[in-house]
């Protein structure tokens, strides 16, 4: 379903990607993990088309990424929810314009039906009573939820999650990987998931693919490569229990 293929992007002199496969069955709920500054939030951009590779191949259901303009694009993006790293609401709407936001921009949809459609997905991440409230008069916990809602608010088959679990408290990042894995069940949807918690991978994921360098370093299911003993899971896990 999401297929990369010896996918290369540099910035400058930085390589960031470097002859990247991956490949995620429909789904799946896949899970990568990373050091910071690696490039994990750039493969998701790729995905969404949000950036083009400088070579490679990008196809989501056998289309290739990078050649999609204009309305086909659209449809692709309306097919794909993002949680951004940061939850990125606009703080001048409330709750329930930040969620209606994708539905008014790439579809087509009567008002009663975006109604509908905004309260199933508020009841989905427990937050029905908060529809009028503006993001600053909101938590950070709340402000995720609201985040997922909105990437869900359109039904995509596809999610990626960038950090899904950050900024949050320990108990409260478990209830969102929980949210996730719940409402992926439930919707049937393929999911990519970037996240530093390995609570998170565990919850969420039934592949995990570890990234350095560049390039895939390790995958197979979360228990099969936390628990690996491999010298690169050791040296990531310390790594990120320092920073
Ligand atoms: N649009 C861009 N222009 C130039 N450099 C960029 C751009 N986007 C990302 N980079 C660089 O690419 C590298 C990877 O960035 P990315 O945000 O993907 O890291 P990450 O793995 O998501 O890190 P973190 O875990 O901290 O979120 C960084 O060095 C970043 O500065
Ligand atoms: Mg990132």
């Amino acid at each position: 379903m999401i297929h990369l293929e010896k996918v290369c992007k540099t910035f400058g002199d930085l390589k960031v990607l470097d002859e990247l496969d991956l490949h995620v069955p429909r789904g799946s709920a896949f899970v990568i993990m990373g050091p910071s500054g690696a490039g994990k939030s750039v493969i998701l951009k790729h995905i969404i088309g949000l950036l083009r590779p400088d070579s490679g191949v990008i196809r989501v259901d056998n289309m290739s990424v990078p050649d999609l303009k204009g309305e086909p694009l659209r449809d692709l993006r309306r097919d794909m929810g993002y949680l951004f790293q940061h939850s990125a609401l606009i703080n001048w709407l409330n709750v329930f314009d930040n969620i209606a936001l994708p539905l008014r921009e790439t579809m087509d949809l009567p008002e009663d039906e975006i109604l509908d459609r905004v309260h199933h997905v508020l009841g989905l991440v427990s937050l029905s009573q908060a529809d009028h409230k503006f993001p600053s008069e909101i938590s950070g916990g709340m402000q995720k939820r609201v985040g997922l809602a909105r990437a869900l608010v359109t039904r995509p088959r596809i999610i990626l999650y960038d950090e899904p679990e950050a900024g949050l408290d320990p108990g409260m990042s478990v209830d969102i990987a929980r949210m996730i894995r719940e409402i992926g069940q439930e919707l049937g949807m393929t999911s990519v998931t970037v996240t530093h918690s390995v609570d998170c991978a565990r919850t969420v994921g039934d592949h995990l693919a570890l990234f350095i360098g560049g390039r895939i370093a390790l995958q197979g299911t979360p228990t099969e490569v936390l628990d690996s003993g491999h010298a690169l899971v050791h040296d990531f896990l310390q790594g990120s229990s320092k920073s």
